[in-house]
């Protein structure tokens, strides 16, 4: 029996056991994935209990994927380097090396969905760790970046990393004119009666429109799809990075659809418990 896990804090809400374990099954392997509450000072020896358990895999989750780099005891490929952050590990006999996915999970989700990035304006909406990955990503990708964010200070800070432009929320309506393809990396929408991030009557039909939240159909999206603009929520950034993890650890390709039914059944069953 194969063992992979997250590890995070808090964890009780992930939705990878469900997706990974679906994903497992459908590619035969006799295995099991599970939710582990690690918080930040038990990352180093957590993770040398996992290598000494014979973990196959793991996912870092908040607030350890910063944390991971920190330690002299994982090797983090380029991109987590640069990124300064992984959500995958990996054992092997020449040690354990981590990765970050978070970019890769949003780039798939969107060629999925004939959004093409390469020469395209992106605006990136956000500054944290999700931005971050997203926007090294894009970047590698050849898309011409701006971020705009509420504190305008962590905008510009993230923006002279990855050659883009930083900005103030306060810009934000001249910049979706101008953009392809907007992307929400921030928390707003996650809960109902949030206010809208962009306001309405600004998005165009030429316009792709990418949300990294998952948890429910946000106004933004909404929005989107009345403007005629194409609409890519956040499940399929959360199904890519974790398919990407799968491939890491097991060298199979992942099961796109049965990961994406899985989280998307779970998601109706906790709302529909949620009344
Ligand atoms: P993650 O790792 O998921 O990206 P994070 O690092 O906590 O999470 O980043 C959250 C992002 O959402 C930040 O860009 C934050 O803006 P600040 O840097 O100004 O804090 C943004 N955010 C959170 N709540 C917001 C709100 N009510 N309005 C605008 N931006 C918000």
């Amino acid at each position: 029996m194969k063992i992979f896990g997250i590890f995070g804090d808090p964890i009780e809400h992930s939705l990878s056991p469900v997706m990974q374990n679906a994903a497992l099954l459908a590619l035969g392997e006799t295995a099991c994935y599970h939710a582990f509450r690690v918080g930040r000072e038990d990352l180093s020896v957590a993770l040398l209990g996992a290598k000494a358990m014979g973990f196959s895999g793991l996912n870092l989750t908040i607030p350890l994927k910063e944390k991971a780099l920190e330690l002299d005891i994982l090797k983090p490929d380029p991109l987590a380097s640069a990124i300064g952050a992984a959500n995958t590990v990996s054992f092997t006999k020449s040690g354990m090396f981590g990765y970050n996915t978070d970019g890769w999970g949003a780039l798939r989700a969107l060629y999925d969905a004939g959004v093409e990035v390469r020469g395209k304006m992106v605006l990136i909406i956000g500054a944290g760790g999700a931005a971050r990955a997203i926007a090294y990503t894009l970047l590698q990708e050849g898309a011409e970046i701006s971020i705009a964010n509420r504190s305008i200070k962590k905008a510009q800070e993230l923006a002279a990393q990855v050659d883009a432009t930083g900005y103030g929320l306060i810009e934000l309506e001249k910049l979706v004119s101008k953009a392809d393809v907007i992307i929400n990396c921030t928390s707003v929408g996650m809960r109902e009666g949030d206010p809208r991030i962009i306001g309405l009557g600004l998005l165009q039909s030429r316009q792709a429109v990418f949300d990294i939240v998952y948890n429910r159909d946000t106004e933004l999206l909404f929005d989107a799809r009345v403007a005629g603009a194409v609409a890519v929520d956040g499940v399929m950034m959360l199904v890519h990075q974790g398919a990407k993890a799968l491939e890491i650890w097991t060298g199979k390709k992942a099961p796109i659809q049965v990961m994406e039914s899985a989280v998307r059944e779970a998601l109706r069953a906790r709302s529909a418990s949620q009344g």
